[in-house]
């Protein structure tokens, strides 16, 4: 058994049938049955079933396979067969392995552990087979963010994290020390993304924001990620139109590229399938109207509760926008209607299936005076503004925007209850370890 061997990834044993390979990676299950013992592998890139027959194998590696333990990390060596009844369709008739790390008593085993104890354990748990499902999709739609982007014309810049405003309200503000001054991290790009749009027209920024939630939710994290464009002289009903076509494409994307990941997560992708522009468009007004029905304690005014999307949101089979909500309830940046007095130009995009909000935007007010009284109105600081003041003094023009937010869109296109699978390491309320 000294033939030359190669360093293969499961994805990849397609092309390898009949040929000796080594897979290096950890177990994922052993078992044995008298004259031959079964270990499934896992490496990153697939699960693949190895089989020792007694006689047919290495014969310390039989004897020695019991020291093989759930995570243990080795390599196997061994011929390729094709098994479409196995996991992945391939199988590999191990002639010998080699352990790099022994693992004793993982502490996540195939049993139901409770969602402390798995939270706990976050580090470990990623390894699950349902995890590494979700953090594939995950990619996948990072990925399709990028590209709507990139191919569209737009330019990718960077918001800073450091920042001296506030741009979502100053309840949910992260407070820091930055040498003699204070700081906040980013509630939201948007600010300078403004400024980026004013230089190079088609812009998004996309990285992590910070909010102090004081809330357990499924829909809340503290650290998310959010992907923000910005287009000049775009108004309310173009970045509508902006946000329907890119959530089509991740979506489209997700269902086209991780078909093994929803079905490993259980995903009913018909649902999905229908997700296709154009979307449906409520105002607030009859949003409210709907809600009523419903949820008669309702104040016409408010904003929507968690429940209140989810009446919204089942009324259609795609998302809907909710637009023109009023003023007093939206960030000082909203552009106020000229022709709905007390009803603004944002528009927030609801998820289907009870998911929620999954985008949040709208035209921004371009005029300088109106602007200084929305910020004296919101109680903000006219100082720390005056750079983005600025954007109005010198060309100002109209534009429009929106944050989309990673995690919440995760969990939608995954199926998941809760945003805390979404991301490898979720920062909650209440929660910063591991
Ligand atoms: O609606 P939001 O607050 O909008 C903004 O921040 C705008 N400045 C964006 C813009 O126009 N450039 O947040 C945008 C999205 C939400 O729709 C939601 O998907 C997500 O960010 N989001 C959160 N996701 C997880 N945890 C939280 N605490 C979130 N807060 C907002
Ligand atoms: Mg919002």
């Amino acid at each position: 058994m000294a033939e030359k061997r190669t360093r293969t990834y499961i994805k990849d044993l397609k092309n390898f049938v009949g040929e000796k390979v080594t897979l290096k990676g950890w177990a994922y299950n052993v078992r044995s049955s008298g004259k031959v013992k079964f270990l499934v592998m896992r490496d990153g890139s697939g699960l693949c079933q190895c089989v020792f027959f007694k006689g047919g194998c290495d014969e310390d590696s039989f004897n020695n396979f019991e020291t093989i333990t759930q995570e243990t990390s080795l390599e196997v060596t061994g011929v390729v067969q094709a098994r479409p009844q196995s996991p992945g369709g391939f199988e590999l008739s191990a002639e010998t392995f080699k352990i790099y790390g022994k693992s004793v008593d993982f502490p996540i085993t195939p049993k139901e552990h409770g969602t402390d104890f798995l939270m706990n354990n976050r580090h470990l748990w990623l390894r699950s087979k349902r995890q590494v499902a979700v953090l594939k999709v995950r990619a996948r739609i990072v990925k399709a963010i990028r590209d709507f982007f990139d191919n569209d014309g737009f330019t990718l810049v960077d918001s800073p994290i450091f920042t001296p405003n506030a741009c979502e309200g100053t309840s949910t503000l992260f407070q820091t020390n930055y040498f003699d001054l204070k700081a906040y991290l980013s509630q939201s790009g948007q600010l300078y993304n403004e400024a980026h749009a004013a230089a190079l027209g088609k812009v998004y920024c996309f990285g992590p924001t910070f909010r102090a939630e004081k809330s357990k939710t499924r829909r809340h994290l503290i650290e998310f990620w959010m992907v923000e464009p910005e287009v000049a002289f775009n108004d309310i009903y173009d970045n509508m139109e902006l946000a329907e076509k890119f959530v089509e494409y991740i979506v489209q994307c997700v269902i086209a590229d991780c078909e093994e990941d929803l079905k490993t997560l259980e995903r009913d992708i018909e649902k999905l399938k229908k997700i296709k522009a154009p979307f449906p468009r409520v105002h607030y007004k009859e949003a409210v109207e709907i809600i009523k029905k419903e949820n008669p304690a309702f104040i016409d005014g408010d904003d929507f509760g968690g429940t209140d999307e989810t009446i919204i949101s089942s009324k259609f089979e795609k998302p809907v926008f909710v637009h023109h909500f009023p003023t007093a309830i939206k960030a000082f940046y909203m552009k106020e209607d000229p022709n709905e007095k007390g009803y603004t130009m944002s528009c927030d995009l609801l998820g289907t299936e009870g998911y929620g909000e999954v985008i949040g935007g709208g035209q921004r007010e371009e005029d300088y005076d109106v602007l200084i009284e929305k910020i004296k109105e919101h109680k903000l600081n006219v100082e720390d503004f005056q750079w983005y003041l600025d954007l109005r003094k010198y060309g100002t023009f109209p534009h429009s925007g929106f944050g989309l937010g990673v995690e919440r869109t995760v969990a939608w296109l995954c199926g998941l209850p809760h945003v805390r699978e979404t991301i490898p390491f979720p920062r909650l309320y209440g929660r910063i370890y591991p």
